[in-house]
């Protein structure tokens, strides 16, 4: 029953110039992935409407050609502290540039659609910002931005979804259908985003590290292959968590960091789980194949080379660990050939059938792999080319970098919570990068990691005699043992440390380093042991009890203040506390107190990083 339709290529001569006209560039900026999953639906959409569509990240287009396009869709997400996401950054610095004149963009129609959580306070900062400047360099929107919401039961599809319906009214007003043509209803099958090619001879070699003599620093597009030198747990054995400190060797790589950036490291699937996948979709993981882009002016995906191994596409490209989206479903709904099957995909693919998709999927945190197991007689024969458009890449996971150069040349350690948690289905969920990375054994051979260093958000004191007072509870120690690092080798004192872990015996982590600190004169060093007591004690509580000391480091010393962790309800406990402190010993009222801290926070001397 379902057609393939390969737009853009009717059979006359009229049509496709037609066609040609009809190009709509969607341009994303995604953090998780979901503004990349809309702007694919957008453009499946689109296809539908028989444009000649264009997906890219914001970054990864050449900016300059914007004043040439005429018809672009902008997908935004916005970041928990209001930011843009990362493969949005150059773009945001040079549409911002003071230089463009303000009819740069006066050829444009366009259209914003954000993607942000209304719990937190610059709701979809990115995208409102964009709609404006967009307007102000002379575009003309097509209609008021979107502001899709996290926090709604639905997700961001209630409010993309009755947008979406508003946009594509507004564009074929614009843009009527080609004579003869209607909408193509959703069961009819689109051709893959690439096309794949399998190549005659199977690879004879495994997947060797590819470490180019390339010069460039390393970054996203060319990752660093580091040693590791050292996979360490630092909690008891009869702890509930287990953390490591690991410790990476990245001579010869060219990468400087400094405290508070952090570490991408780019996290593959275990061979169990891309042997599985493998068995289930029928796939030989040695056979070897090349993309073709389905369009003329995509791009390849960047991450993968060419000609490539099914093994390698799964290992390293397919988050097959992910829980899978609607889309997914959607997609899978088009390919299966098996009634029962279909009906059900086509409910997790419906807006009615979200709840329900919801508790099979999210509820439980299902894996993709999982998902797939579910429905035998579609997985089986999913072409090979559907692949890159019905799972999303794995994506690189950023660690705070946990040592300094001065005190650790050529290398980098992190802090690592090993992500392990249980849902009502029967394997234990584990994180996919923190669960690969401890079960490397350095010990028994040479194991090689790719990764790259980011700038990061925190920023220390530049003067050497600012007091710092860090409060890191749990692995939110991370960037405060880089910054002591730094600052002890520089010789510098007023290190503040507030540390919180569940029991000394415990989690109590790098206690031999800070107390050799404490003893030096380096560190001043406060612990909250949680459980060790009837009564739960924190880091607040002896923030309150310090807070004679604090009050001076800030009010007479010009001290800085960071707090860095992922307790949920850490960060605001610890302002509440802040505030007593500014009340209590400086006098301030509540409402002083309040606006004593934001002043501290816009002149960043109150600085926090904090992630769930
Ligand atoms: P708990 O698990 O005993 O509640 C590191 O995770 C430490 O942070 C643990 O001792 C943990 O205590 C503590 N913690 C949990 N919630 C917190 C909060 N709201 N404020 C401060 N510390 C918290």
């Amino acid at each position: 029953a379902h057609g393939v339709v390969v737009t853009g290529s009717g059979s006359s001569s009229m049509l496709v110039v037609q066609m040609s006209e009809r190009k709509l560039l969607i341009l994303f900026g995604s953090q998780t992935g979901t503004a990349q999953d809309a702007a694919e639906r957008i453009s499946r959409e689109a296809k539908r409407r028989h444009f000649c569509c264009r997906v890219e990240a914001l970054d990864n287009y050449s900016v300059a050609n914007l004043i040439t396009e005429t018809l672009v869709v902008f997908v935004c997400a916005t970041t928990g502290q209001g930011d843009p996401p990362d493969n949005m950054m150059n773009f945001w610095r040079f549409i911002f540039r003071k230089n463009l004149p303000p009819s740069s963009l006066c050829q444009m129609d366009y259209a914003v659609l954000g993607l942000g959580d209304s719990s937190y306070p610059k709701f979809n900062f990115v995208a409102k910002k964009l709609h404006k400047r967009l307007l102000q360099l002379g575009g003309s929107p097509l209609l008021p931005v979107a502001l899709g919401d996290d926090q709604h039961d639905l997700g961001p599809d209630a409010v993309i979804d009755p947008w979406l319906l508003d946009l594509w009214e507004k564009v074929l007003a614009l843009y009527p259908l080609p004579p003869g043509l209607g909408v193509l209803s959703p069961d009819v099958l689109l051709p893959p985003r690439y096309a794949l090619h399998f190549l005659d001879e199977n690879a004879d070699d495994g997947d060797q590290p590819q470490q180019e003599a390339a010069r460039d620093t390393p970054s996203e597009l060319r990752p660093f292959a580091a040693l590791m030198v050292c996979n360490q747990r630092v909690t008891a054995e009869s702890h509930f968590q287990d953390v490591r400190l690991i410790e990476f060797d990245i001579t010869g790589s060219g990468m400087e960091y400094s405290a508070g950036d952090v570490v991408m490291i780019q996290p593959r699937n275990s061979p169990e789980d891309v042997q599985q996948f493998c068995q289930l979709l029928r796939l030989d993981p040695d056979r070897r194949f090349v993309l073709k882009p389905s369009e003329p002016d995509m791009a390849l995906p960047a991450h993968l080379p060419q000609p490539c191994t099914i093994r390698h596409l799964v290992t390293h490209y397919l988050d097959i660990s992910c829980v899978p989206r609607r889309s997914f479903f959607e997609l899978l709904s088009y390919l299966s050939p098996d009634e029962l099957e279909q009906e059900k995909l086509q409910e997790f693919s419906s807006a009615q059938g979200q709840e329900e998709l919801y508790s099979y999927c999210n509820r439980p945190r299902r894996t993709t792999l999982e998902a797939l197991w579910d429905f035998p007689h579609t997985t089986c024969v999913i072409p090979p080319a559907y692949l890159l458009d019905l799972i999303p890449r794995i994506r690189p996971r950023a660690f705070s970098i946990a040592s300094s150069l001065l005190a650790h040349p050529n290398r980098i350690q992190i802090l690592m919570a090993v992500v392990q948690y249980k849902t009502r289905l029967s394997k234990p969920r584990r994180g996919l990068c923190s669960t690969w990375l401890a079960s490397l054994r350095p010990q028994h051979g040479d194991v090689w990691v790719p990764l790259w260093v980011k700038k990061g958000g925190m920023k220390f004191p530049a003067k050497p005699d600012t007091p710092m007072i860090m409060i890191g509870p749990g692995t939110g120690v991370a960037p405060f043992r880089a910054a002591v690092q730094e600052r002890v080798a520089q010789g510098r004192k007023g290190n503040c440390l507030f540390f919180g872990c569940r029991q000394k015996s415990k989690d109590f982590y790098c206690q031999a380093e800070w107390e050799e600190l404490v003893k030096k004169g380096f560190l001043t060093l406060f612990t909250a042991f949680s459980r060790d007591q009837e009564d739960k004690v924190y880091v607040q509580h002896r923030i309150r009890e310090n807070k004679g000391l604090l009050w001076d480091l800030l009010s007479r010393d010009n001290a800085h203040i960071y707090v860095a962790g992922n307790a949920k309800e850490m960060p605001a406990g610890v302002a509440e506390a802040l505030k007593t402190v500014f009340h209590l010993e400086g006098g301030l009222s509540t409402s002083e107190a309040e606006e004593y801290l934001a002043a501290l926070e816009r002149s960043h001397r109150f600085q926090s990083e904090t992630w769930s």
